[in-house]
Order: structure tokens, then C-alpha cells, then sequence
């Protein structure tokens, strides 16, 4: 065989062996591309159970810098259910009563401070802080009080020898920081605006009040001090009048540094979210803080079906929190009790009633959904 010849056929041979190996690649390329629809999915891990998986409460408003706390009562917190429930998901607890003048100051004499105690060292012991409540209130009087025939130079000493005493025993700053706040006066302003015609009224005169946050100063230094009222939470005669009476209050030097505004309400009576947001700014422009202080949302007088009702509430609930997170000087939202097995409405109205975030069974409720939802998307 010439070599031109031989050259020729490796030529030939080399080009076919290149051919085969294409259409072998390309056949592949096509049975891959095919097998690959036909590949027997892999079996799914069977998902693990998750308990609980949405954030407590807590730690998505303290991502607001928010407080969130219930009222609470030293017999509760004996129920690890109910501790540890509130444990995770707030971070802040209120006496509901033992703080009131007819538990802590019994007799003229005798001060019981065992469950503000309880309260406060339960506090201090998980890293919860208190809001005390309350100094001064024309309610829950003991009868040493009621019956009390005194001058108005002695109703003034009392007053005083009782704050004195009992904001300096829970004096901020002897607690670790444990109480960091008093309700100082409460419910002070009538329905029109006006000064209620309340028992340190009658005795005092209108001067109780800046007395009153003097005391308080002058008692625990570190507290912030609030004055604390229910039904002037929109725009109101009454909201107005509590307007009026703070405004005097830091115009004239009166140690005061936040509004409460205690939101006890029902679906369909609440204030619009805009309403709310615009009365909390006003207050805070005074250079004061405002908090939501003893929310909890009657479902009774609606004539609908269980789960919308609570959908209603949870409404009212997100609203009320949107106003908050709108409102800079918005530090705090508390609930008037943790769950509606304890809720006071009940006993209150007569009526059975779901006005917290938790049910009777420590269930979270859509009025719960609805809170972290929005602290979620703000
Ligand atoms: C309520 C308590 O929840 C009840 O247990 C008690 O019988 C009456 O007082 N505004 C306030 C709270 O400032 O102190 C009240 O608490 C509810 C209305």
C-alpha cells in the first residue's frame, strides 16, 4: 500500500471514529436529558414536628423597643403553666391589685407589701420589669380612709406618708431597676373633661395630683411617673381634658413622664388606629411617654359566631398596636391579664366574656396572630 494511500485511510478511519464518538456524546446528551424526567423522586424527609414556631411576643417588640406586659396577681405565679407561658412571651407584668391602697396600706398603721413582693421578686428573678399601680386612686380604699375624719393639712400627710413609703419600698433603684415605673394618679378626669369628682378631690382639692407626683419624685427618683386613665384614649371631651390637665401638669414643673392610656374596649367602641395615633402624638409632644396600659377587648355585646368575634377583636388589638408603633413616644402595651380564664370583664359586667390574647386554656387567639403580625411587618 502506497503511504499516500495508508495516510489517507487513517485519515478516513480517524474521522469516523470522531463521528461515532459525536453521535455517542449527542445520544447520551438526549437519553440524560431524558432519563432525568423519568428519575423516581427521592423520598420526602418526614417533616419533624415543630413546636410552637412563631417568635414570643416579647422579642419582636423589644425589636420596637417596646414593653409588653399583662396584670398580674402573686397567686398566678405559683402555676408554672401560666409562668411559663408569661416568661416567654412578656417582658413586663402589673399588679392587677395588690399594689392599691386597701391591700398595701390596710390600716392607718400597717403596710403589707407580701404581694408586691411575690410580684416583684418573681419579676426580678426572669428579667421582667413593673409597672406599679397605683399610688392614687378614688377606688379600692381601705376603710381607715373611707371613714377617716381628717383636715385637709392631714389628708395632705397622708398622702404623702403613704407614697412616700410605698413607692420608697419599691424604690427603683434598691430593686435592680425592677419597678421602673409608677401609675401615680389614676383616673383623675371625668367623662366632660373635667376633674372627677373622686375622694382626694373632696378632700384635697384639684393640688392632690402635682402632690401627689412630688411625693412620688421625691420617693424613688428613677421611677417614671404616670398618670393613668381609662375612656380618653381617642379624641374626646374626656382625652381632651386629660390633655389639658398634663399639659398644666409639665408646664408648671410637675414631675410627670408618661400618659397611660388604659384601653378597656370593645369591638365596634374602639378608637380608629389614625384617632389613637393622634392623641398619642399630642402627649408625646408634651415631651411625655405614652403607653397602652390595661388593654383587653369585651366580645359580648356582638351578636356573631365565636370565631368572628375573636377575628373582630384581634381587628381592634392590631389596630391599637399600629397606633403604638406609629406613635414614637409609644414605649408600652399591657394587657389586663394574661388569659380570659382570669379576665376581671366576667366578674365585672356579669356577662361570660374573651377579652385577652390568650383563651381559658393558654391558647394563643387571633388577637395574638394579629399583634405579632404587625409587630412583624412594621
Ligand atoms: C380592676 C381589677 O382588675 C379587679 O380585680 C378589681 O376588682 C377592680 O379593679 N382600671 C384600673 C384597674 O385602673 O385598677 C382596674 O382593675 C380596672 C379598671
Amino acid at each position: 500500500m502506497a503511504r499516500s494511500q495508508r495516510i489517507t485511510r487513517w485519515i478516513i478511519l480517524a474521522l469516523l471514529v470522531d463521528l461515532l464518538l459525536l453521535l455517542t456524546v449527542a445520544g447520551l446528551g438526549v437519553q440524560q436529558a431524558s432519563s432525568l424526567d423519568a428519575i423516581p423522586e427521592a423520598p420526602k424527609p418526614t417533616p419533624t414536628p415543630t413546636i410552637n414556631p412563631r417568635p414570643p411576643l416579647r422579642s419582636l417588640a423589644e425589636e420596637h423597643g417596646l414593653l409588653v406586659g399583662v396584670a398580674v396577681a402573686p397567686g398566678y405565679l405559683e402555676d408554672p403553666t401560666y409562668t411559663a407561658l408569661l416568661k416567654r412571651e412578656f417582658n413586663a407584668v402589673t399588679p392587677e391589685n395588690v399594689m392599691k391602697w386597701d391591700t398595701i396600706h390596710p390600716e392607718s398603721d400597717r403596710y403589707d407589701f407580701s404581694g408586691g413582693d411575690a410580684i416583684v421578686n418573681f419579676a426580678r428573678r426572669n428579667g421582667l420589669k413593673v409597672h406599679g399601680h397605683t399610688l392614687v386612686w378614688g377606688n379600692q380604699l381601705p376603710q381607715w380612709v373611707l371613714e377617716g375624719d381628717y383636715t385637709r393639712e392631714q389628708w395632705i400627710e397622708i398622702l404623702r406618708q403613704h407614697i412616700t413609703t410605698v413607692a420608697g419600698h419599691y424604690r427603683s433603684s434598691a430593686n435592680d431597676h425592677t419597678l421602673i415605673a409608677w401609675d401615680v394618679v389614676n383616673e383623675a378626669v371625668g367623662k366632660n373633661g373635667e376633674l372627677f369628682d373622686n375622694f382626694w378631690l373632696q378632700k384635697i382639692g384639684p393640688e392632690y395630683i402635682s402632690l401627689a407626683f412630688q411625693f412620688a419624685r421625691e420617693a424613688d427618683p428613677d421611677a417614671l411617673l404616670f398618670y393613668n386613665d381609662n375612656g380618653g384614649e381617642g379624641l374626646n371631651p374626656k382625652s381632651q381634658g386629660i390633655y389639658n390637665l398634663v399639659k398644666g401638669l409639665v408646664q408648671t414643673g410637675v414631675p410627670i413622664d408618661g400618659v397611660g392610656l388604659q384601653m378597656h374596649t370593645a369591638s365596634g367602641q374602639a378608637p380608629s388606629t389614625h384617632e389613637l395615633a393622634a392623641n398619642m402624638k399630642r402627649l408625646s409632644d408634651l415631651g411625655l411617654q405614652v403607653q397602652v396600659t390595661e388593654m383587653d377587648v369585651r366580645t359580648q355585646y356582638s351578636q356573631d359566631l365565636l370565631p368572628q368575634k375573636l377575628q373582630a377583636q384581634a381587628d381592634v388589638y392590631r389596630q391599637v398596636m399600629e397606633a403604638c408603633l406609629e406613635s414614637p413616644g409609644c414605649t408600652g402595651f399591657f394587657t389586663w391579664g394574661l388569659t380570659d380564664r382570669f379576665s376581671w370583664i366576667p366578674g365585672y359586667t356579669g356577662k361570660a366574656d374573651y377579652p385577652l390574647l390568650f383563651d381559658e386554656n393558654y391558647q394563643a387567639k387571633p388577637a395574638l396572630d394579629a399583634l405579632l403580625s404587625i409587630l412583624e411587618d412594621r
